[in-house]
């Protein structure tokens, strides 16, 4: 097992190119399931969880192709139950469940159990199947789900937390072939929700809304073939306008979109932090002393929780007191004993974590527990004084291509080593 070791304390400087979005990418791909001509979907990240999702589609029958930052998939015949170990081992997988249930009115997943992040549960996915007709069935560790046909309806997907991602994207995929007219009451808003429908409408569906909390199927016979650039990811762009302010350097994210990133480049703002609109992307640098500032994660446009953990490092090396509160997962606070081996000053209350932010970090060896926790502490590490070892770095690998040579590319001193 792989780990990293960042020796801290120098700016980050230049230029990095922003890498397609996996959470536009694993649905995006799953949809392909849709039609049994070939699909070609470029900007594809190289992460293990979209290599992952490509032998879930090989496994459900489809021919699945890597090349040239690239994937064509054809799904000529395929089953409608996925492989157990393959379905619980990535929860982005549910997303297959949709897709099977439209072209074949039937399909069958391992149901997803919970994460460290929170008990995360389906009941919103099921909800919308059943509104279109299908029978749902929950046994052994599966959920199935049947129709004899798929009637379009109105519905309301909003739960807990206000609205779901994939649970709009599944049903979404289970509407473009259904029967009539359906409308997703409370969908979420999220620019990868929006992505997976321009690339559904490239193949044939009829779709309009998509982008709001309003969105209106009209089902259609079949869909065929087609071919969609990703956007870029607006979290791991995030991400690294967080460790440029982190570090008090300057850095150019080539590609990324400004227009999907409003709240975290608010509170950056708020915070001190210049943000300019690049010809490339977008051009990040301090702009004298961090300001400390109050979070609350929200679904899409607000401020994003996959963002949650990156923004407490910065808050941890800020003078001042800032408040994070964490909204839609309730166990997002794994970061926040391992910062503290760090020398960060961090007091979780109930949903919220207070941090009490300025005191110099120094390097230690620290544990990943997820992505953006394990991002967050590579972004720690790279302001720490000393050497930090942030170990299990198969989480990061999950969800940011190459981390450790884009950042050496910025001028970190970073390097990939195996476990000791
Ligand atoms: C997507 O997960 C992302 N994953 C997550 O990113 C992201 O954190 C999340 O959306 C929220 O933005 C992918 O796109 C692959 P949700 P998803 O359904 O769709 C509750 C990362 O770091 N809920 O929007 O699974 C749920 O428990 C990952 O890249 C129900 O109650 O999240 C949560 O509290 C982590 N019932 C809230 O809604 C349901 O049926 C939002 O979850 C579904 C969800």
């Amino acid at each position: 097992m792989d780990s990293l070791l960042i020796k801290g304390g120098v700016p980050l400087h230049g230029e990095v190119t922003i890498s397609g979005a996996k959470n536009a990418v694993l649905p995006i791909m799953a949809a392909t399931l849709l039609t049994s001509e070939p699909c070609e979907i470029r900007r594809v990240p190289g992460l293990s969880d979209v290599r992952f999702m490509g032998q879930i589609l090989t496994w459900l029958g489809a021919q699945v192709e890597f090349a040239d930052g690239a994937v064509r998939i054809q799904a000529k015949k395929i089953k409608g139950a996925g492989d157990y170990d393959l379905i619980r081992k990535m929860r982005g997988s549910i997303c297959v469940m949709g897709p099977l249930l439209g072209r074949l009115k039937k399909a069958t997943v391992s149901l997803p159990g919970g994460c460290v992040i929170g008990a995360r549960p389906i009941n919103l996915h099921l909800k919308g199947f059943e509104a279109l007709g299908a029978k749902v069935v929950i046994e052994g560790g599966y959920v199935h789900a049947s129709a004899r046909r798929l009637v379009g309806s109105a519905m309301f997907l909003g739960g807990r937390a206000g609205s779901t991602v994939l649970g709009t994207a599944n049903v979404m995929m289970a509407a473009v072939l259904a029967e009539g007219v359906s409308v997703i009451e409370s969908a979420a808003c999220e620019p990868e929700v929006v992505d997976l429908a321009k690339f559904l409408t490239a193949m044939g569906a009829k779709i309009t809304g998509a982008g709001s909390p309003t969105i209106t199927i009209t089902g259609v016979k079949e869909l065929h073939g087609a071919e969609h650039e990703v956007i870029p990811d607006r979290i791991e762009a995030a991400t690294y306008a967080i460790a440029a302010a982190a570090t008090d350097g300057e850095v150019i994210l080539r590609g990324a979109r400004p227009e999907h990133m409003h709240a975290v480049l608010d509170k950056l703002t708020d915070s001190g932090v210049k943000v300019e609109r690049h010809k490339s992307g977008l051009k990040v640098r301090r702009n004298g002393r961090l300001k400390p500032i109050d979070i609350t994660t929200l679904p899409y446009s607000g401020y994003p929780t996959d963002a949650q953990a990156q923004i407490m490092a910065l808050m941890a090396l800020t003078p001042g007191i800032s408040i994070i509160t964490e909204r839609i997962f309730e166990s997002r606070f794994m970061h926040v004993s391992e910062l503290a081996r760090l020398g960060a000053d961090i007091e979780i209350e109930g949903p919220s974590a207070i941090v009490k932010g300025g005191k110099p970090l120094s390097g230690a060896p620290v544990m990943a527990s997820d992505l953006r926790a394990s991002a967050a502490l590579v972004i720690a590490g790279l302001a720490a004084k000393g050497t930090t070892q942030v170990n299990r770095v198969y989480h990061i690998d999950r969800g940011y291509e190459n981390i450790d040579g884009k950042l050496r590319q910025l001028g970190a001193r970073i390097q990939r080593v195996e476990e000791s």
